[in-house]
């Protein structure tokens, strides 16, 4: 093993005291660190430029590709950290759903499970299976040097979603009648995606990732009750199998003011939040020792500079009492981003909170 190759949970010292690192720990930081959700490929000329011709599920499994479209933000924007390019849906593919991701639409599942039968398909997943993640993981580690890696997941309710609707869905009508339909298939399926979910974060960590992220985009559609007696055991799960690790488990959902408190329960270090709620009331509402992530809505990146710089002064202030602040936008970078737009937001944030 060379000296930059980090065993699982042991990053290299210039990852572990990286800024990024420091903030999900709540620990003093240099300055408040930035990444982008969705800052591999999307807005990027160089990033549409190498895809060309490969469709997105064959790019996920190409370790040289996906080595360079991880770094393409970090060496453009300067961010403190990188995000593991590959899909929420990638193990699912893995274990041999039939699934293909359609651009401009997203994961399309051609059989979608609705019935107790269909549940034999999920079967687990094992190294063997994502042998090209733990590739690509090795070489991202040594081009990194000392900007952490963020492997991620999707939550099982987000997998569930688009395995029961068969894609995207507004209403997830067909999610919710098997979750109040049938509780106890929705617990099964929730619990084996748990198990897959658990599993796929474990290869990246094992592989080099410093920090991971549970992406349950679409959950905030559910209401709290609903949340806590249907998804949460699932979600726990997942952060509790890789907790022995020590690296930070970052949670994050979108329109989820009202399950801030209950997300924080599920077990991460550090809870992502939308721009819907200001960072010191999101941080009344999941309560002390968690780090929080975010929030500038992504669409105010199409507004003017100054306007930018208002809206991240505001979240700054609003951070300034936290135990630790990554700084995010609220949800993915939207794909007509103007890429300067970014790099810029980055210097500022860098430039506004030097200490
Ligand atoms: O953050 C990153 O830059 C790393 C890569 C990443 C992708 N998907 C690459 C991708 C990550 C972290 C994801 C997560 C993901 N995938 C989520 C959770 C994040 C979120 O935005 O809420 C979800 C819900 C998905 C499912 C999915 N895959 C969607 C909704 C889409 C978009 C469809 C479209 O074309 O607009 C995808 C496809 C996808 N995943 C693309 C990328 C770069 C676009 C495909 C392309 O460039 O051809």
């Amino acid at each position: 093993m060379s000296a930059n190759q980090s065993p699982a949970g042991k990053p290299p010292t210039a990852t572990y005291e990286s800024a990024f690192l420091k903030a999900c720990r709540r620990e003093a930081v240099p300055h408040t660190p930035v990444w982008f959700m969705r800052q591999a490929g999307r807005s990027l000329p160089e990033y549409r430029k190498v895809r060309e011709g490969i469709p997105m599920l064959e790019s996920c499994m190409r370790p040289e590709l996906v080595t360079e479209i991880t770094l393409q933000p970090v060496r453009r924007h300067g961010v403190d950290a990188a995000i593991f390019f590959s899909d929420i849906v990638v193990p699912l593919k893995a274990i041999g759903i039939d699934l293909d991701i359609k651009p401009g639409i997203g994961p399309v599942v051609e059989n979608p499970i609705r019935s107790r039968a269909d549940l034999a398909r999920l079967r687990d997943l094992t190294p063997e299976d994502v042998t090209y993640v733990t590739e690509a993981i090795g070489l991202l580690t040594r081009e990194l040097g000392g900007t952490p890696l963020i492997g991620f997941a999707g939550a099982p309710f987000t997998l569930a979603s688009y395995l029961v609707e068969g894609g995207p869905s507004r209403n997830h009508e067909h999610t919710k009648a098997l979750m109040y339909g049938d509780p106890q298939m929705w617990a099964d399926l929730l619990d084996r995606l748990a198990g897959i979910t658990a599993a796929f974060l474990k290869v990246q960590i094992e592989a080099g990732a410093s920090a991971v992220q549970l992406f349950d985009s679409w959950v905030g559609a559910l209401a709290p009750a609903d949340y806590r007696r249907s998804v949460l055991p699932a979600s726990r799960k997942v952060f509790e199998a890789v907790a022995g690790y020590g690296v930070p488990r970052i949670h994050f959902g979108v329109g989820t003011g009202e399950l801030l408190g209950l997300m924080g329960e599920a077990g991460a270090d550090v809870v992502g939040v939308d721009w819907r709620v200001p960072l010191d009331e999101a941080a009344r509402r999941v309560g002390p020792g968690k780090a929080l992530q975010g929030n500038l809505d992504p669409a105010v990146l199409f507004s003017s500079r100054e306007a930018v710089e208002t809206k991240t002064r505001e979240i700054l202030d609003a951070a300034a009492g936290l135990e630790g602040h990554v700084f995010n936008l609220g949800h993915g970078v939207l794909p007509s981003t103007d890429p300067d737009a970014l790099t810029r937001l980055v210097e500022y944030v860098h430039t506004q909170t030097a200490r």
